[in-house]
Formats: structure tokens, sequence, C-alpha cells
């Protein structure tokens, strides 16, 4: 039998990620997520129109790293970047501290992954698969990401292709302090836009997870 001794005692070996307030509340993450619904919709499954994600499933760490982004203005702050700076404005009077950001982070990481329907017209799978090649050494070669990239196979193709815009156009990415996203800046500036697409197509023909 577990007695209160031995529970501290787990408790104290787990440490403040498992059971500190900063590692989020999925139950008050589900309160928060409330309004982020709106755009993402209830499943977190995204709206095309809107160009919210899909975000369901998203590991916590990239969504808290990602929301702290928007937070802190190193993502939705371009001119000309009308969907970051829709994020931007919607998630600054939702998220107060960093237990909000845990708390909605670890919400969206407990909804079931999925993947949208493809939206683009169908690109080229065999080039795709060889222009892969360069980033499967980060995102791993079946898309599912590791500890410090995100994983790519639960997005939607239009989703993808605006990204890869974003990071070539400079929108997301040029904060020095953020050298995840400068890499993926600097890995997406030499691509062409039929480079971009057939990669966007092949990925899609990867396993969702
Ligand atoms: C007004 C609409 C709107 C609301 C409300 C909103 N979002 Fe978003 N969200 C967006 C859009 C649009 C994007 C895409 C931004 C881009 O392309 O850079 C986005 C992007 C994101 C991303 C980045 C996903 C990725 O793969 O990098 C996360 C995470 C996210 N939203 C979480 C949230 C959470 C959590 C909330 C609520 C606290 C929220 N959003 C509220 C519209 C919204
Ligand atoms: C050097 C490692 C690296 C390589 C190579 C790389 N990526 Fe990334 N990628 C990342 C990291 C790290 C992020 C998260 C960056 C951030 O925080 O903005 C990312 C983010 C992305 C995103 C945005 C995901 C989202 O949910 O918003 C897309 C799309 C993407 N990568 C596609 C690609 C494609 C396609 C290639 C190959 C052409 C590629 N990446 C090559 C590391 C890499």
């Amino acid at each position: 039998m577990l007695g209160g001794r031995s529970a501290l005692v787990l408790l104290l070996a787990l440490g403040p990620a498992a059971c500190g307030p900063s590692s989020g509340n999925a139950a008050r993450g589900k309160k928060i997520f409330v309004a982020c619904a709106a755009c993402h919709g209830p499943d977190a499954g995204g709206n095309h129109k809107l160009g919210a994600p899909n975000i369901a499933g998203l590991p916590q760490w990239y969504v808290e790293g990602q929301l702290q982004q928007f937070l802190n203005g190193h993502r939705g702050t371009a001119a000309a970047d009308t969907t970051g700076r829709l994020m931007a404005a919607a998630v600054a009077p939702l998220l107060k501290n960093e237990d909000d950001v845990a708390s909605a982070a670890a919400y969206v990481a407990s909804l079931p992954a999925r993947r949208p329907a493809p939206t683009l017209p169908p690109g080229d799978t065999v080039q795709g698969k060889v222009d892969y090649q360069a980033c499967s050494t980060c995102h791993g070669a079946e898309g599912k990401g590791k500890y410090d990239v995100p994983p790519v196979t639960t997005q939607a193709d239009w989703y993808l292709l605006a990204e890869l815009h974003k990071y070539k156009n400079s929108w997301r990415g040029t904060n020095e302090g953020d050298l995840q996203a400068s890499r993926m800046r600097a890995v997406s500036i030499p691509l062409t836009e039929k480079q971009m697409r057939d990669v966007v197509a092949y990925i899609g023909t990867l396993a969702r997870r």
C-alpha cells in the first residue's frame, strides 16, 4: 500500500515538472481554451478560412514555446503577416501568466491528434521525397519531430505551405534570440515554390503519427 510518506517521496522524485504550477493544468487549460476555440475550433482541428491551424495533439513543449513567441513579439508582428497578427492579438489578453500558457498548452497537447483533409492541388510526391531529405535530419524520416523539433504530420497542407512562406519571407524566424525559428528560416530561404509544394505533398503521404 502506498502510504502518505511514500506518496510524498514519489512526488518529490517526480519534481516540479510533475506537480508544480508551472507544469500546467489541463483542466484549467480547457476553460481557457473556450476562447481559443472561436478560431481553432472546439476540437482544436483548425479553421482554414481564418488561417488558424490544427493544433490538437501537438507536443506541450512546442505549443508552450510558440505561445511565448506570440506573446513576446517573436512571431506574429510582421506588418504583412495578418494571420500571425490575428493570433498574437488574440492571445495577449487570454494568457496572463506562465501558468495560463502552460495550462492551455497542456490541454491542447491532451487532445487527439488528427490531420485535416488536403486542400492543395496534388504535388509531385516523388520529387517531394527527394527534397524532404533536407528536412528529415531535424523533423525525422517520418515527420514526427523530436525533443526540440515539432512534428509536421498533423498539419494541414495549406498551413505547412503558409509557414514555409512565412519563414522564407522573414515573417517568422528573424529574432536572433530565437535560434530554433532562425534555423528553420535558413532552411526555407533557398526553397523554390515548387519544392515547397512537392515537399508538402510528400509530408501528406507520411503516416499521421
Ligand atoms: C482570433 C483567432 C485566434 C484565436 C482566438 C486564437 N488563435 Fe491561435 N492561431 C490563430 C491563427 C490565425 C494562427 C496561425 C498564425 C500563423 O500562421 O503564424 C494561430 C496559431 C496558433 C499556434 C501555432 C501553431 C503552430 O503549429 O505553430 C498555437 C499553438 C495557437 N495558435 C494556440 C492558440 C491558443 C492556445 C489560443 C487561446 C489561448 C489561441 N491560439 C487563440 C488564430 C487564433
Ligand atoms: C535544422 C533543423 C531543421 C530542418 C533542416 C528543417 N526544420 Fe522545419 N523546423 C525546425 C524547427 C526547430 C522548427 C520550429 C521553429 C520555430 O520555433 O518556429 C521547425 C518548424 C517547421 C514548420 C512549422 C511548423 C508549425 O507547426 O508551425 C514547418 C512547416 C517546417 N518546419 C517544415 C520543414 C520542411 C518542409 C523542411 C525541409 C525543407 C524543414 N522543416 C527542415 C527545424 C528544422
